[in-house]
């Protein structure tokens, strides 16, 4: 595995033709995705502000161009009218200043009537290394010209140094705009700080921590914390780091919620109970952002960094690393929040296989699978004697179904775990399954679960293997984001 010195992790991109070469290479990448959000180079990972604005959909990104590291952050900016095919538009917010000069990280948006307020952490070092993190906004008036406004405040001395991912929240109620802001105390406690003003762009002041009754020591930092109003609950979400879960392997890093809720005079949000609900039970999932749905507040959309903090990916090879999910369609039912496909991804089913005809799977495509009752084994990729390949288990006597990933020949994060379970008391009756030329995600029993992972198939393996009785249709899917070098 390459190491990278400070100097290579922070370089600044000063002209783009410095990675249009790297561009080249990585294109010819076998494991290129075609119909997922993907950097045009190096590392991609948090979705950051995700928005309807202005007639169409903005999502940007975490991305360090040089390689799979976690070096120097730019903010780059991707658009879509109907969040299915995407356009990339290039680098909207660099580090450039003295606030951010070792990192624009990540934080949300504020459409206005005339513009777009984008709220971030600048991500500052001096030359002894120490961090102090600053609140920053920038106003994009006109979707080309990002304008730095003046920092909004600067790190809490009473927490550490780990403050970040500025949340934007306007509550029409009140009148009133906070910020909240993902943040470690003293103690090493993850928690949530809030911060308040009349106005989206000045005197912010500090507010307070967010109460969160029963999670005072649920990991040791809270990142990517955001209250969000779906279908009538608040529901807050956030990613601990540094803690162990039941069903969920080796891995520190989690992204999750709690149902409550939220009293903005007391600064506390209310769990319903004490149960912290993972968001995602694949490998591979981390930092989801939502985005408010302008038609019909009783739902948001959601996408999230396919990959983790802390794993290594066989594209790092490649110099390349990270894709999103694709957005999901959120909901509350049965107090927890359920995730489905947007309905326009059907547009991208083009023909069907015949696998009265063929075993063969596309590399790319959708499967839609109906269960009969009892046991089901499907296996994906798998070799043409029928071995190996990802194998989604739904054991009917346990009620529950397991994702299994070590069948694969590229195998990776393996100290976290290769197989993740989630139960299912009522049973197994539907499966969507959406692949990509490295990842798979799948949509259990209309949303009430989801898995999302990134899978590296090699030549060879490509079929299907099916035990169990179901119906299957399978879908070729047309691509919608362009490889195209864009900075
Ligand atoms: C989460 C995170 C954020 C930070 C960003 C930096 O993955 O660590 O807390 O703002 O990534 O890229």
């Amino acid at each position: 595995m390459k190491t990278w010195t400070k100097e290579e992790r922070y370089r600044v991109l000063r002209d783009p033709e410095e990675i249009r070469p790297l561009h080249e290479r990585i294109c010819r990448s076998d494991w290129r995705q075609t119909y997922h959000i993907q950097s045009v180079t190096g590392l991609l990972n948090d979705p950051n502000g995700f928005v309807y604005h202005d007639g169409l959909w903005h999502l940007f990104y975490q991305w360090c161009p040089w390689g799979a590291v976690h070096g120097l952050k730019y903010w780059y900016h991707t658009i879509s009218n109907d969040l299915v095919t995407w356009k990339n538009l290039g680098v909207c917010i660099k580090p450039d200043t003295l606030y951010d000069n070792k990192g624009a990280y990540s934080g949300s948006a504020l459409p206005t009537d005339d513009s777009l307020y984008l709220y971030y952490t600048g991500n500052h070092r001096d030359e002894n290394w120490v961090r102090k993190s600053y609140t920053l906004l920038v106003d994009l008036k006109d979707r080309e010209t990002p304008t730095k406004l003046p920092p909004l405040y600067g790190p809490h001395p009473d927490y550490t140094e780990h403050q970040r991912d500025p949340k934007i929240i306007y509550n029409k109620e009140k009148g009133k705009y906070y910020i909240i802001l993902g943040a470690q105390t003293k103690e090493k406690h993850g928690c949530v700080l809030i911060y308040a003003s009349d106005s989206p762009t000045q005197d912010w002041h500090f507010a307070g921590e967010l109460k969160v009754p029963g999670f005072e020591a649920f990991g040791d930092m809270w990142e990517c914390p955001s209250i969000e109003k779906i279908s009538g609950y608040d529901v807050l979400l956030f990613c601990p780091q540094h803690l162990t879960l039941p069903g969920r392997g080796g891995t520190v890093h989690h992204n999750g919620y709690l149902l409550g809720q939220m009293d903005w005079d007391s600064l506390t949000f209310t769990p319903d109970n004490t149960q912290f609900h993972v968001l995602d039970f694949g490998f591979d999932s981390y930092a989801a952002e939502c985005a408010a749905n302008p038609e019909d507040q009783n739902k948001a959309t959601l996408v999230a960094w396919m990959g983790l903090p802390d794993a290594a990916y066989p594209t790092d090879e490649e110099d390349w690393s990270g894709c999103l999910t694709l957005p999901r369609e959120l909901r509350v039912r049965d107090r927890r929040l359920i995730q489905q496909p947007l309905e326009d991804l059907r547009a991208l089913r083009g023909r069907s296989v015949d696998l009265e005809a063929t075993d063969l799977l596309p590399r790319v495509c959708e499967l839609e699978l109906i269960s009969r009752g009892g046991d089901l084994s499907i296996h994906l990729l798998a070799k043409s004697d029928g071995s190996g390949g990802l194998s989604i288990r739904y054991d009917d006597a346990a009620r529950e179904i397991t994702v299994d990933r070590s069948g694969l020949t590229h195998r990776f994060n393996v100290d976290q775990g290769e197989q993740r379970t989630r139960p299912l008391p009522k049973g197994l009756f539907h499966l969507r399954i959406f692949l990509d030329r490295s990842s798979v995600e799948i949509f259990v029993n209309d949303g009430d679960a989801v898995f999302s992972s990134r899978i590296f198939p090699v030549a060879g393996e490509e079929r299907l293997r099916l035990e169990g009785d179901a119906s299957v249709r399978v879908w070729h899917l047309k691509p919608a984001v362009e490889d195209d070098f864009v900075v």
